[in-house]
């Protein structure tokens, strides 16, 4: 699948061609010799629903989300559930959360969703929580420990400062460059409640934690960040098996970090730019990450498009399909211990750089 363009792979069929080239993921839990059960489950972020007014929104991310929903409907095998990587709504306001939810709603099964900032700064989440129930909480499926972490909180004093209203914060943290904004973390009373969590669950357990900002720090200037990742990982430390799965980046990305293997997912709205391509700013873009041409500004989904997940005994092998662009796979390396890029890690083998006029 991976040496297929988008096209070759839709006109070759089978069982995920009903999936097409959507913003989603699905993810498969194999276990090989273990007791537990394999199963999949699918994987949809970053949909910004986005209100202009009265019954308008922005039509396209509307678009992105629907297609996710109905062909997350029509995968096989049908997923055990939805995990939901935050960013539903772009300025936090009912009118997008129950528009956005108003959309999810035709999912089939349940959805696990993950607070992002654009659903949390306006009212610091009060919405979303009324209609969604708690941002952080952990659940067991078939022999994987799942935890759903709410990673974009931040200092009390950013948060509580004299702001004029909630939108006036809620501004602040939505832009992609937000000089006067304050960084993302996890923070101590999560941290606790994970700890405690944790304490539960065998280390043997494969454990799935999803957030939504990246639980390791990539740019600070775009809060692709978490303050207090180091603490978080230390957490994981003592598992065998860990898989991060976050949003917010809008991109590719993957890493290895001791036991901890990491995997961004791309967005159903519209792609954010590479830390790298900033030249003014010291990035830590994660070493093991090939960055993907683009982006086409004539083309709405350039850079976005959906994954299709293997967990083998809880590592990650993430099938990128793009619309329009040559497929990826960022495979779990059992001999390397950490996931590579299987065609375009080597300078060599990359697409070469479009061009733009
Ligand atoms: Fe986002
Ligand atoms: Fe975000």
């Amino acid at each position: 699948m991976s040496n297929m363009n988008r096209r070759s792979f839709l006109k070759s069929g089978g069982a995920l061609l009903a999936a097409g080239t959507l913003p989603l993921s699905l993810i498969e839990i194999a276990f090989g010799q273990s007791s537990a059960e394999n199963f999949t489950f699918a994987f949809i972020s970053d949909s910004h629903i986005t209100h202009i007014k009265g019954n308008e929104f922005v039509r396209n991310w509307d678009r992105g989300l629907i297609r996710a929903v109905a062909e997350c409907n029509l995968l096989t095998p049908r997923p055990d559930f939805i995990l939901y990587g935050g960013d539903l709504a772009q300025l936090g306001i009912p009118e997008e959360i129950d528009h956005a939810l108003e959309i999810m709603g035709a999912a089939r099964g349940k959805v696990h969703y993950v607070m992002g900032e654009h659903d949390y700064y306006v009212d610091l989440g009060d919405y979303w929580r009324k209609q969604l129930g708690p941002d952080y909480y952990s659940f067991d499926h078939k022999g994987v420990h799942f935890v759903v972490l709410n990673s974009i909180v931040t200092f009390d004093d950013w948060m509580h400062k004299d702001w004029e209203n909630g939108m006036a914060r809620m501004k602040e943290m939505a832009r992609l460059d937000n000089p006067r904004g304050s960084p993302f973390m996890v923070g101590e009373p999560q941290r606790d409640w994970l700890r405690q969590d944790l304490a539960k669950v065998d280390k043997d357990t494969p454990l799935v934690v999803v957030s939504h900002s990246p639980l390791q720090k990539i740019y600070k200037g775009w809060n692709f960040w978490t303050e207090d990742a180091e603490q978080v990982q230390a957490l994981l430390e003592p598992f065998r098996k860990v898989t991060v799965l976050y949003g917010h980046v809008h991109q590719i990305q993957y890493n290895q970090i001791g036991n901890i293997s990491f995997h961004a997912a791309m967005a159903t709205a519209w792609p954010w730019p590479y830390p790298a391509t900033y030249a003014q700013a010291e990035t830590y873009l994660p070493k093991l990450t090939v960055e993907m041409n683009r982006a086409d500004p004539f083309f709405e989904r350039d850079a976005t498009g959906w994954q299709f997940i293997n967990l083998h005994t809880g590592n990650a092998d993430v099938h990128y399909l793009l619309p329009e662009n040559q497929n990826r796979v960022v495979a779990f390396d059992a001999r390397a211990g950490q996931p590579v890029d299987t065609r375009y890690q080597g300078a060599a083998g990359r697409i070469p750089p479009q061009t733009h006029y």
